[in-house]
């Protein structure tokens, strides 16, 4: 039916009706033509990201139609003119225009029933109190929801906007299904598809992202969704909603905290009369230790005979010279507040009969000084637990120097409180904290029986449990 209409058949002024049909006609015509797929899509939301995305996939052959509330937004892509000021996004729409491969309504009715991809980049601000502001996305939920109910075939719907893990699964897809009377993964297929485009560069980004992340229930439209990006090289990650969706919390977050760094870093150079520049430079040289993957792993608070001592140096001359560091004033205070949560979670098992596996500071060392495990150690016998530690390499009559001072003035009765063998640590506790990452500590978990359980601060079983049998630390 769709191939009676005419290239041309409907001019500028035809009603959007009329156009969507003439671009379902493009899409017949065209998908015959190059390698790609080209789709029919519905960008909803014409700000940085929606325009970015408009222009960017028009440029890949796609047909789309953007969806806005604003009208000027909308007149404006219509006309294939940029309501924002990014590089190459003007000439991509005035391309895509030409090429009659662009469109724009407020008619999200219209659009959903043309098209067979809905792509949501509405925006989630903050909140007066710092929440994030998910009305829009409540809305254009519903509206697609209501264009849902009347539609035959089926649609993927994309939220590429940033919402809080969970936002996918317990409030859009509800009210997508509420409002449009049918049922997700069966009458229309919902992925989330997080944006990591910056802004001033934002079509450099898109050709080239760090990866392509798609988290679906529904493995074959999640795949529909990176065909989008054929040919474009990226690591492409296929995960649930949740992990999507905190992902790109984690990134910004992460980039946040890198800005942050280095500014409080510049300001300490510069209170010493150092070269902010030239300490970063030489800093980011490191792919080691720096700018790596190393560090980057849920696990335990640090300590040794370094970190600590360095940022209370830092925080130190910082307060002296008056320079204002919160940042890094605040590591301590994180790392002192993961302590409490483990003394916290080992409380909660109501177990008293702990056993810590690795009590160094870590794997690979007998160096206990300011280790956060001997800490917690100490705090357990002041709550009355019978602690037992296993920790081969220890030999507390070779221990020398400061470290053999350090444990006995922490720990006095370390030496009563060693168990001989790991199978007699977990034999005599009721619960085995994994203190380190000793390869000899791996697979503690299969090991143990009955009522025990374990805790571990080293990362090492990447488990969940619900029985609560294993608990990580912070997973
Ligand atoms: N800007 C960025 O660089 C960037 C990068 C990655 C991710 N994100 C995320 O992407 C989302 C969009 O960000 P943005 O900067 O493009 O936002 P924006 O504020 O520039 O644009 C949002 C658009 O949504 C429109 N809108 C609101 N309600 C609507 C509705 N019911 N129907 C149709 N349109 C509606 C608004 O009129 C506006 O044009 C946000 O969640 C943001 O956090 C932004």
């Amino acid at each position: 039916m769709m191939l009676k209409f005419q290239h041309g058949q409907y001019g500028r002024n035809a009603g959007i009706k009329e156009r969507l049909h003439l671009r379902l006609f493009l899409r017949c015509t065209r998908s015959h033509e190059g390698e790609n797929r080209i789709m029919n899509l519905s960008i909803f939301g014409l700000g940085y990201v929606g325009v970015v995305s408009v222009a960017c996939l028009a440029a890949r052959g796609h047909i789309i139609t953007g969806v806005d509330v604003n009208e000027e937004k909308v007149r404006l892509v219509d006309a294939g003119l940029s309501p924002i000021t990014e590089q190459d996004v003007p000439e991509l729409l005035a391309r895509a225009h030409k090429d009659k491969l662009i469109c724009a309504t407020t008619d999200a009715h219209a659009a959903i029933l043309a098209t067979d991809m809905a792509i949501i980049c509405i925006g989630t601000p903050s909140m007066e109190n710092g929440s994030l502001d998910i009305r829009h996305i409540e809305s254009v939920a519903s509206s697609i929801g209501l264009a849902l109910a009347q539609k035959k075939g089926k649609t993927i719907i994309v939220l590429r906007s940033t919402v809080l893990p969970g936002t996918t699964q317990d409030t859009f897809i509800p009210l997508l299904e509420k409002t449009s009377g049918k049922k997700n993964n069966q009458d229309f297929f919902t992925v989330y598809h997080p944006e990591f485009l910056r802004e001033g560069s934002a079509v450099a980004d898109f050709n080239s992202p760090p990866k392509i992340i798609v988290g679906t229930a529904h493995q074959e439209s999640g795949m529909l969704v990176l065909e989008l990006y054929n040919g474009i090289s990226a690591p492409q990650f296929v995960t649930d909603f949740p992990t999507a969706e905190m992902v790109k919390y984690a990134d910004n977050a992460f980039h946040a905290v890198k800005i942050t760094f280095a500014n409080e870093i510049g300001l300490l150079c510069k209170s010493f009369g150092v070269s902010a520049h030239q300490v970063m430079d030489i800093f980011r040289q490191d792919k080691k230790l720096n700018i790596s993957g190393t560090y980057l792993s849920p696990g335990f608070a640090f300590g040794g005979s370094c970190l600590p001592k360095d940022l209370r140096a830092l925080d130190y001359a910082a307060r002296n010279a008056r320079v204002e560091v919160p940042m890094l004033n605040s590591v301590l205070e994180s790392n002192r507040a993961q302590i409490r949560g483990a003394v916290e979670l080992i409380m909660e098992t109501g177990k008293k009969k702990i056993g810590i596996a690795g009590i160094s500071f870590k794997a690979g060392t007998d160096d206990v000084r300011e280790s956060p495990m001997l800490e917690v150690a100490g705090i357990l016998l002041e709550k009355k637990c019978e602690v037992r530690i296993f920790e081969p390499l220890i030999d507390p009559d070779k221990l020398l120097g400061v470290n053999r001072e350090y444990l006995e003035k922490r720990l006095p009765g370390f030496k009563r409180m060693l168990a001989g063998s790991l199978d007699e640590l977990i034999d005599k506790s009721e619960l085995v904290i994994i203190g380190n990452r000793n390869p000899l500590f791996a697979g503690i978990t299969g090991k143990i029986s009955g009522a025990k359980q374990v805790l571990d601060c080293a990362g090492f079983e990447r488990m969940t449990d619900e029985t609560r049998r294993y608990t990580g630390i912070c997973w």
